[in-house]
């Protein structure tokens, strides 16, 4: 079994538009960002905290997880992408709760959309603790609904 080693960061650098990019083309079927999409979005979020997975024997980047820092404490979870053969060994999870754990004492919830019909991704959610707080039609475009998945980290900001 490959070893997987988890890396993060909240240093933009520009080889992560590719790298996000390039992970985007093999993991989503319709959510993709292309490189030039990706530099803009850094362009806008400079306050970012990135997760990344790691096959330890061929060096490959395997899983990728994004959160963003908004107003009013909420963290928002945007992206999270492991290669289909590489899911189901628990590296989503493991990208989530490492998230968690660095959100922990900056905000005081986390919030995130899935596409309602996403299993995979609602699952793991649900098992971390998030409940869902909100339908949202045509969220992703016409006729691909989403829901608003929140968890509560404490009542107070920083501390
Ligand atoms: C959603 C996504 C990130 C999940 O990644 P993952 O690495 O497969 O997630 P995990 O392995 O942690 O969990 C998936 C399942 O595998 C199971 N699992 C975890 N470790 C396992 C292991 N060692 N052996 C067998 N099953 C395992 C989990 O229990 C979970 O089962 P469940 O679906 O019945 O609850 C991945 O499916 C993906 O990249 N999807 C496409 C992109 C996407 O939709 N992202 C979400 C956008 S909001």
């Amino acid at each position: 079994m490959n070893v997987i080693r988890y890396y993060s960061t909240n240093i933009y650098s520009a080889e992560l538009p590719k790298l996000l990019a390039e992970l985007d083309k093999t993991c989503f079927e319709k959510d993709k960002m292309t490189e030039r999409e990706w530099e803009k979005f850094f362009k806008h979020e400079k306050n970012f905290f990135l997760v990344w997975a790691k096959d330890n024997e061929t060096k490959a980047l395997v899983g990728v997880a994004l959160i963003i820092f908004g107003i009013a404490g909420i963290a928002y979870l945007y992206s999270n992408a492991v290669l289909p053969s590489y899911r189901k060994k628990g590296i989503g999870t493991e990208l989530l709760a490492r998230r968690i754990s660095f959100i922990k004492n900056i905000a005081t919830k986390i919030q995130t959309h899935t596409r309602a019909n996403n299993t995979e991704s609602t699952r793991i959610l649900k098992a971390s603790g998030f409940i869902p707080i909100q339908y949202v039609i045509d969220f992703y475009g016409e006729f691909e609904d989403g829901v608003l998945f929140e968890l509560k980290l404490k009542e107070s900001g920083r501390t």
